[in-house]
């Protein structure tokens, strides 16, 4: 069974893009993937700097977040579109799962797990340009991003109280989500 991590790049308390991932986690459960649901928010961690680490080592939520994407085999990461990129937030917490510490091979968190990436913005495309980025971020630490992907335009209109209810979205989602469980059964059995 495909263990799916599902998070968002903003931490915002009502986060557009969250209310996404939460979306495709639940589809995900539904088709019987074992779902862990995680917000960044709980994850907070400083800027990276190579003098702090070599000071203090890694933070306990650094580790925690690495250790979270280790124990997955695929991701679902649904990203805001900061111009035309991904946020910092994202980025960092990435950057510190990166860092390689005893016992562990180079890039161990990423290498070999597949994604499911998408994007959402109340403006007209969705925020379309972060995944151009992002899957190319994704794709150089070693994550196999799925073909399919989605940018949610006007997705303020398609949220109700925190919750993604459009039935069209939802069945889009859904068919990507089957994808990545697809592919990650047949890759990791
Ligand atoms: C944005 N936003 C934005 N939207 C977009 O579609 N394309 C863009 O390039 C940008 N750039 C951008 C930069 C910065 C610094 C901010 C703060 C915002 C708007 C963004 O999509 C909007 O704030 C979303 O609601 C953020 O996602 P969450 O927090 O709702 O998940």
């Amino acid at each position: 069974m495909a263990k799916i991590l599902a998070f968002s790049g903003s931490a915002r308390k009502a986060s557009y893009n969250q209310a996404v991932a939460a979306a495709a986690a639940k589809l995900a459960e539904e088709k019987g993937a074992d779902v862990t649901l995680v917000n960044l928010a709980d994850y907070p961690m400083p800027i990276f700097n190579e003098d702090e680490e070599a000071a203090t080592g890694m933070p306990a939520k650094a580790r925690a977040f690495k250790e979270l994407l280790m124990s997955h085999d695929a991701f679902i990461i649904v990203s805001p579109e900061y111009n035309s990129s991904y946020p910092a937030l994202l980025k960092n917490a990435i950057d510190w799962a990166s860092r390689m510490e005893d016992g562990e091979k180079p890039l161990q968190a990423f290498k070999g797990k597949n994604a499911l990436i998408m994007a959402s913005s109340a403006g007209a495309l969705g925020g379309m340009r972060v995944l151009v980025v992002l899957r190319m971020l994704l794709g150089n630490i070693g994550i196999n991003v799925l073909p399919g992907q989605k940018a949610i335009g006007k997705v303020d209109s398609l949220i109700e109280d925190g919750v993604l209810t459009d039935e069209k979205t939802l069945k889009q989602i859904g068919s990507l989500v089957d994808g990545l469980i697809d592919f990650t059964d047949k890759l990791h059995g």
